[in-house]
C-alpha cells in the first residue's frame, strides 16, 4: 500500500511539472495552496493602465518604462497621467469604451517591500484572462494562459527595497486554439479579475498538500504535503485539536510527506457542513486551513454522499454579478449569489463553465452547497492544434490543485457540450485518467449533448460516458427542441445503463415581466413561456429512473454579446430564474417547489 501511494504522489510530482514544462520557455509556476492562510500583503486597488488596440505596446516595449533624457526624446506613451483601473475587476465594465473591447490592456502597480534575509517571496495572481505576461523592474518574470485559475511567480531575487514596478500585459482575444476557443455563451470579461497579492514564505515551507479522506472510507485521511525549499528533509504534522489528532511523519529528500491517519470525523454534508481546523506543520513553517471531510461515490446508478443516496439539487451560475452586469471576484458577490441559490433550495451550484474565483468555493462549503467545478472546454476547441491538449491539462491541473482539499467540491468536470470526433475523445480520455489519478476521491465527468430525439424517446448514445463516473447531459426540450409528445411520456434509452444520470442544463429565456398568454405571439419570451417548460421538466424527471440530480440553466440572467434580439435579450442570456436585477420570475418557483418535494436526508 505504502509504495501505491509514493507511486500515486510522484505521479502527481511528475506529471505537474512536465505538463508546466512543455507549456512555455517562461511559464508562470503552479500556485501554492491556500493563499488566504499565507502571509500575504494584498495588491488590489487602482492600478494605471495603458489601453492598446493595437499593440503598438508590444514594440514599444512600454514594461521598460522608459523616460526622456533630452527635449528631443519623444517617448510616445506613459503610465503616469493615464486612466485608472480597479484590480480585481474585468476592465470592459469599468470604462464605456472598452465595454466590448478585446485586445491588450497594459496595467502597472508599484510597491516597496522590505524582505528579510532568509525569507522568500512571490507574485500572485487569483487569475487574468485570458494572457498574462508579467514583468517586474523592466524584466519578464513569466507567461501565463488560462481566464481562470490561479497562477505564481518567485520574485524573492527580483525584488528591491523600493520603487518595485509590476507591468502585466493583459490580452482578452480569443483565440482558436485557446481554451475556451472562439466561441462561447458568455460574456469575454478581460482584465486581471482576481486578487493580486504578494506572498511572503520560509525559506523552506509548506508549498502544496491533499488532505482528504481516502475514497470509500469515512475514517482514514490519505494524501500527502509537498515542502518547497533547500532543507526538504524534515519532520512533518497534521493536527486536529478538537479530535485530539497529532499524526507525524517526515517528508522525503523532495520534500513529500505521506500522510495516512484515522479519525472519528463529523462528516461534511450540506446539513451540517463541518469543517475542522486542521494546522499543517514542518520544522520551518505552518500552515492553518479549515477542512471537511465527506466521501462522495456512485454506487451502480446511484450517487453516495457519506454513504446516503444524495440526489443533487443543483442550479449553474456564471461568474458574474447581474446586479453589476460585472465579472464577480468578491466575497460579498460570492454571498449574494449563494444566497439566491440557498433560498431557491439547492444543494449543489455547477460552476458554469470554468473555476470562479476561490471565494466562491470557500463559501459554498461552509453554507454547506456542493461544488461542480469545470474547466473551459466549451464546445469548438481544436483538439488537434498543437498544444491545446497541454493546454487542458494545465488548467485541470490548477483547478485540482487550487480545489483538492475543498470537501465541498465534489465533481471535477473536464468539458461542456465538444463536438464529437475521435481527436476529441482521445483528448478527454486522457484528461480524465490523468485527472483520477490526480485525485481519486471526486467524481469525474463530462458534459455531452449528443442525443438523439425521436418518437418522443430520447436516446444518449455517446460511448464517451464509459469513462466518467456520471452521466452528465444538457438538455433543452421545450426550448430549442419542441417536445413530441407529453413530457411525463418520454422514454430516455441510455447507452450506458449502469451509471447515474444528472441533467446538468435545462430552461429556456424569459424575459422579466414578459407576461403573455402562451398563446400570444411573443409566447417564446415570456415568463409564463419559461414556466411551462419547468413545469413539462418536472414531469419528465419523474419518469427517468436513474436520475440522479438536475441542474437549470441557470440562476440569473447574464451578459452574452451572442444573445442579440433587441428587446427580448440586448446582449443578454435570458435563461436566469432571476433578471438582471434579481427579480424572481415565474419559473423560479417552479422549480423551488420541486425541490422541496424531494425528501433528501441533506
Ligand atoms: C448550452 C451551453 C450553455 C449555454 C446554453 C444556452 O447548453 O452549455 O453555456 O449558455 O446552452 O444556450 O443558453
Amino acid at each position: 500500500m505504502k509504495n501505491k501511494v509514493i507511486k500515486l504522489l510522484a505521479i502527481w510530482g511528475v506529471l505537474i511539472f512536465s505538463s508546466l514544462s512543455s507549456f512555455n520557455s517562461i511559464f508562470a509556476q503552479s500556485a501554492m495552496t491556500n493563499v488566504p492562510a499565507r502571509h500575504c500583503i494584498n495588491l488590489n486597488g487602482k492600478w494605471q493602465v495603458i489601453i492598446d488596440p493595437t499593440g503598438a505596446g508590444d514594440w514599444r516595449q512600454v514594461w521598460q518604462e522608459k523616460k526622456p533624457e533630452k527635449k528631443t526624446d519623444f517617448i510616445e506613451y506613459s503610465f503616469e497621467g493615464g486612466p485608472l483601473l480597479n484590480v480585481p475587476g474585468d476592465f470592459n465594465s469599468q470604462m464605456t469604451e472598452l465595454k466590448y473591447f478585446e485586445g491588450t490592456v497594459w496595467y502597472k502597480k508599484t510597491f516597496d517591500y522590505n524582505l528579510d534575509k532568509g525569507k522568500r517571496l512571490f507574485l500572485h495572481f487569483g487569475a487574468v484572462n485570458y494572457l498574462a505576461n508579467v514583468y517586474l523592474n523592466g524584466n519578464l518574470l513569466g507567461k501565463h494562459e488560462g481566464g481562470f485559475t490561479p497562477f505564481q511567480f518567485e520574485i524573492t531575487k527580483e525584488v528591491k527595497k523600493g520603487g518595485n514596478t509590476i507591468v502585466v500585459r493583459v490580452n482578452n482575444q480569443r483565440l482558436k486554439d485557446g481554451i475556451p476557443g472562439l466561441g462561447y455563451d458568455w460574456f469575454n470579461w478581460g482584465g486581471i479579475t482576481r486578487d493580486v497579492n504578494l506572498i511572503e514564505t520560509e525559506n523552506s515551507f509548506i508549498n502544496d498538500y491533499f488532505i482528504q479522506l481516502k475514497k470509500h472510507s469515512y475514517n482514514e485521511v490519505l494524501g500527502w504535503v509537498k515542502l518547497n525549499g533547500n532543507n526538504l528533509y524534515q519532520s512533518v504534522s497534521i493536527k486536529i485539536p478538537e479530535l485530539k489528532v497529532d499524526y507525524k511523519t517526515r517528508s522525503n529528500s523532495e520534500g513529500l510527506a505521506e500522510v495516512k491517519f484515522t479519525s472519528k470525523f463529523k462528516l461534511w454534508s450540506p446539513g451540517n457542513p463541518k469543517l475542522y481546523n486542521v494546522i499543517i506543520e514542518s520544522e520551518t513553517d505552518t500552515v492553518t486551513d479549515y477542512i471537511g471531510f465527506r466521501s462522495i461515490e456512485t454506487r451502480g446508478t446511484k450517487i453516495y454522499l457519506n454513504g446516503n443516496p444524495v440526489f443533487l439539487k443543483g442550479i449553474n451560475i456564471h461568474e458574474e454579478n447581474p446586479l453589476r452586469a460585472a465579472r464577480a471576484f468578491s466575497e460579498s458577490d460570492a454571498l449574494i449569489l449563494l444566497t439566491w441559490a440557498k433560498e431557491l433550495g439547492c444543494n449543489m451550484v455547477r460552476l458554469a463553465h470554468y473555476p470562479h474565483n476561490e471565494y466562491m468555493i470557500r463559501l459554498a462549503e461552509k453554507m454547506g452547497i456542493m461544488v461542480w467545478d469545470e474547466i473551459p472546454v466549451y464546445q469548438q476547441i481544436e483538439f488537434s492544434a498543437p498544444g491545446v491538449t497541454d493546454k487542458m491539462d494545465l488548467m485541470m491541473r490548477e483547478m485540482v490543485s487550487r480545489d483538492k482539499n475543498r470537501s465541498g467540491v465534489i465533481i471535477w468536470s473536464l468539458s461542456n457540450e465538444t463536438n464529437t470526433s475521435p481527436g476529441r475523445d482521445n483528448a478527454l480520455i486522457t484528461l480524465t485518467d490523468k485527472c483520477r489519478h490526480l485525485d481519486s476521491t471526486r467524481l469525474i465527468t463530462s458534459v455531452i449533448n449528443n442525443q438523439d430525439y425521436k418518437n418522443n424517446i430520447l436516446s444518449v448514445v455517446d460511448t464517451l460516458y464509459r469513462h466518467f463516473d456520471i452521466i452528465s447531459l444538457n438538455e433543452y426540450l421545450g426550448w430549442y427542441v419542441p417536445w413530441q409528445g407529453p413530457a411525463r411520456n418520454v422514454k430516455w434509452n441510455l447507452v450506458c445503463k449502469d451509471k447515474p444520470i444528472v441533467i446538468s442544463e435545462f430552461g429556456g429565456e424569459a424575459l422579466y415581466g414578459s407576461n403573455y398568454g402562451p398563446k400570444d405571439e411573443a409566447a417564446f419570451w415570456s415568463e409564463e413561456y419559461q414556466e411551462q417548460i419547468y413545469k413539462d421538466q418536472v414531469a419528465m424527471f419523474g419518469t427517468i429512473t436513474d436520475l440522479c440530480g438536475v441542474c437549470p440553466w441557470l440562476l440569473a440572467d447574464y451578459r452574452s454579446s451572442g444573445r442579440m434580439h433587441p428587446v427580448y435579450q440586448n446582449g443578454w442570456n435570458r435563461k436566469g430564474l432571476l433578471s438582471d436585477r434579481g427579480d424572481k420570475k415565474k419559473a423560479w418557483y417552479i422549480l423551488k417547489a420541486y425541490y422541496e418535494s424531494i425528501n433528501n436526508i441533506y
